[in-house]
């Protein structure tokens, strides 16, 4: 079962686009299997972002995801990895197409309002970080042999 971690960044948060966001993930098909508010301090926004610690915005890029709440999510469902970041749309604003998340209500690459995770082993080590195995809820919803055409 393919899970990916997702969250809305502060920015997401603060102009009322929780449910928006999440609504785009539901209709396409995928499934929720774990969500919580937090304000992550400026040493986790580090650990989550470590990638970009030598990047010229690293610093202002872990100030702004420790500045408010953030909605922590993990989406499962069939390339929900890959499709996700599709969704979203490209990193800058200016770039992703409209139709997708940042496209269609974002316009600056430094409050592009959320965050998706870039492959297999990074969608682990994300989840794992944000959250404990036991807040991650395994069911099985009834949409799914609709979605998915297995009975
Ligand atoms: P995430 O899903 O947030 O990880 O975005 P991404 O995977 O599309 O992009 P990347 O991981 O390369 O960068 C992480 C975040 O850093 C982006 O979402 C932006 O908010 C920010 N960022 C990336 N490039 C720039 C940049 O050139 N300038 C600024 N100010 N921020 C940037
Ligand atoms: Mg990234």
């Amino acid at each position: 079962n393919e899970r990916t971690f997702i969250a809305i960044k502060p920015d997401g948060v603060q102009r009322g686009l929780i449910a928006e966001i999440i609504s785009r993930f539901e209709r396409k098909g995928f499934k929720l299997v774990a969500i919580k508010i937090m304000v992550p301090s400026k040493e986790f926004a580090q650990k989550h972002y470590h990638d970009l610690k030598d990047r010229p915005f690293f610093n202002g890029l872990c100030g702004f995801l420790s500045s408010g709440p953030v909605i922590a999510m993990v989406w499962e469902g069939e390339g929900v990895i890959r499709y996700g970041r599709k969704l979203i749309g490209a990193t800058d604003p200016q770039k992703s197409e409209p139709g997708t998340i940042r496209g269609d209500l974002a316009v600056v690459v430094g409050r592009n309002i959320i965050h998706g995770s870039d492959g297999p082993e990074t969608a682990k080590d994300e989840i794992n970080l944000w959250f404990k195995p036991q807040e991650l809820v395994n069911y099985i919803s009834n949409e799914e042999k609709w979605i998915y055409g297995v009975n």
